[in-house]
């Protein structure tokens, strides 16, 4: 009983929290138990944003992390012996307020940088499949077309919840729209914006519009500044910064392992590294993908159930590549010259690309669905040594096999659902979810990939969550 006495302490328990726990729900408490006015779910870009607002509010949080570290989509690998740091996850970001405010709270400087200087170039065009390049390879890099269509849905950028009906561009699938506003030439750059989709065209349009937003468009257009980034180019800094802001409140390497949730409050017992724990709090926020399989302990009701069992998501997969012999201009992009729109079919690489390190290049990679991660590993290899042999020649048996530095999956990406479930209300039923149970939702499958939305998004709610008591 000492461990849990001393927990309680460190947390601030405030009787009035004691007290609006229902007496069942601490009464069960069968492990030392935590106290907390909200728990997070997920220490990704949202549920990192939501905790340490809920903190600089004043509240008691504790967020649960699967992975040793926060950061989720953002990844940064240390050179060793060096101090330099290559981010090979989230590269950059828009030009928006929530975005400026939060670096600068922590006091981590960023640089505005035009999009010919973010060190990816302009790559060359090979069909990875037997190495071949493709001379004089053109395609549309024109966004206004498409930019004039995003303008009619402000909405997109800020709200889970769609129009009654749904708007029919929507339910289109995304090759089908391209069509339809004369944009097919615009294909192939538009798959590259939007590598981690999957099968691009055949995904609903709403979810094209909800990613390729006006953040993004912007960051792109050549006439703007262009996108934010760290100066140090190290964005897990961020996510550093707010662990050490959460000390003992953040559980890393842990995981839900069951909850029971009410209208007044919630009990989740969670495995930590340091044995189990059960969190008592007011509030639930989730903030990690909500598929059927991860959404699985929390008790769900058969209205909860029927939403979370409809997500799929594709597959992206990004790695760092050592590797030596490659000449200065070592940039790829996948482009099969058989194909109507010039796209690879994954799963595959999608590019390779140098870093600010000589012999260390960024590769990522798509599939449809999930793919295990020791496949991902083999083919990206296998495809920067075919690739490498044909740009090298003989030259390249001198030169030992490529290696795999850093890897990150970013399984389960865009998760997305049937469009005859988009056309049926599903975003709205799920909209109607947040503060029912007392649980709160957040993340890329409630409102967009893009940090700026994503954080705007996170800002709003955690705002309501605190209105509507
Ligand atoms: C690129 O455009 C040029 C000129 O319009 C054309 O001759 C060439 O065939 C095109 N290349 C490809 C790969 O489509
Ligand atoms: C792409 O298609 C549009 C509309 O058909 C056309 O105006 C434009 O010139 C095309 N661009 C290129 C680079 O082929
Ligand atoms: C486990 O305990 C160690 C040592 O007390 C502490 O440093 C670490 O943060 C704890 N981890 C978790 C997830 O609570
Ligand atoms: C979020 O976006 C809305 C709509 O564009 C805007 O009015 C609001 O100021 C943004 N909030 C934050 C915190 O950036």
């Amino acid at each position: 009983m000492k461990y849990l006495v001393t927990l309680s302490l460190a947390a601030g328990l405030s009787v009035s929290i004691a007290n609006a726990v229902p007496g069942n729900l601490a009464a069960r408490a069968s492990y030392p138990t935590i106290r907390r006015d909200v728990v997070v779910i997920g220490g990704g870009s949202s549920g990192t944003y939501a905790a340490v607002k809920l903190r600089r509010m004043g509240k008691s949080v504790a967020v649960v992390e699967r992975q040793g570290a926060f950061g989720g989509h953002t990844t940064t690998y240390h050179v060793p012996d060096s101090d330099i740091t290559i981010d090979y996850g989230v590269q950059g970001y828009g030009d928006v307020d929530v975005i400026r405010n939060l670096f600068a709270s922590f006091e981590i400087p960023l640089d505005q940088v035009p999009l010919s200087e973010t060190g990816f170039g302009i790559p060359n065009y090979m069909d990875f499949r037997n190495g071949q390049t493709i001379p004089d390879f053109n395609f549309s890099t024109a966004l206004a077309g498409f930019q004039a269509q995003s303008e009619r849905y402000p909405y997109l950028y800020y709200s889970t919840r769609l129009p009654n009906p749904v708007p029919r561009d929507f339910l289109l699938p995304f090759g089908e729209f391209l069509a339809k506003y004369h944009l097919e030439n615009t294909t192939y750059n538009m798959f590259y914006n939007l590598e981690g989709f999957g099968d691009l065209l055949s995904q609903a349009t709403l979810y094209v519009l909800k990613y390729f937003n006006r953040e993004y468009l912007a960051v792109l257009d050549p006439d703007y500044e262009g996108a934010l980034v760290t100066t140090r180019r190290y964005n897990q800094e961020l996510y550093e910064r707010a662990q050490e802001l959460l000390g003992d409140d953040a559980l890393v390497s842990s995981r839900v392992v069951s909850a029971t949730r009410s209208n007044s409050g919630v009990r989740v017992v969670v495995r930590t590294p340091n044995g189990s724990r059960t969190i008592v709090a007011e509030k639930l926020l989730i903030a990690m993908p909500p598929l059927a399989s991860n959404m699985d302990p929390f008790g769900l009701n058969s209205a909860e159930r029927s939403l979370f069992t409809k997500f799929k998501a594709s597959g992206w997969y990004v790695g760092l590549v050592r590797a030596d012999g490659l000449p200065e201009s070592f940039a790829y992009q996948n482009t099969r010259p058989d194909t109507r729109h010039n796209l690879p079919q994954l799963p595959a690489l999608y590019q390779m690309s140098p870093t600010v390190v000589p012999g260390i290049y960024l590769v990522r990679y798509g599939s449809l669905g999930q793919t295990p991660d020791a496949t991902v590993k083999r083919d990206m290899l296998r495809t920067f040594n075919r690739v490498r042999t044909s740009v090298l020649g003989q030259q390249s048996n001198q030169f030992r096999p490529a290696e795999l530095l850093a890897f990150s999956s970013h399984y389960p990406f865009n998760l997305h659902v049937a469009t005859n479930e988009i056309a049926r209300g599903f975003y709205n039923k799920l909209d109607d979810l947040q503060g029912r149970r007392s649980t709160w939702y957040t993340g890329a499958a409630i409102i967009s990939h893009g940090t700026g939305a994503l954080w705007n998004f996170t800002d709003n709610l955690v705002d309501r969550m605190y209105e509507e008591d």
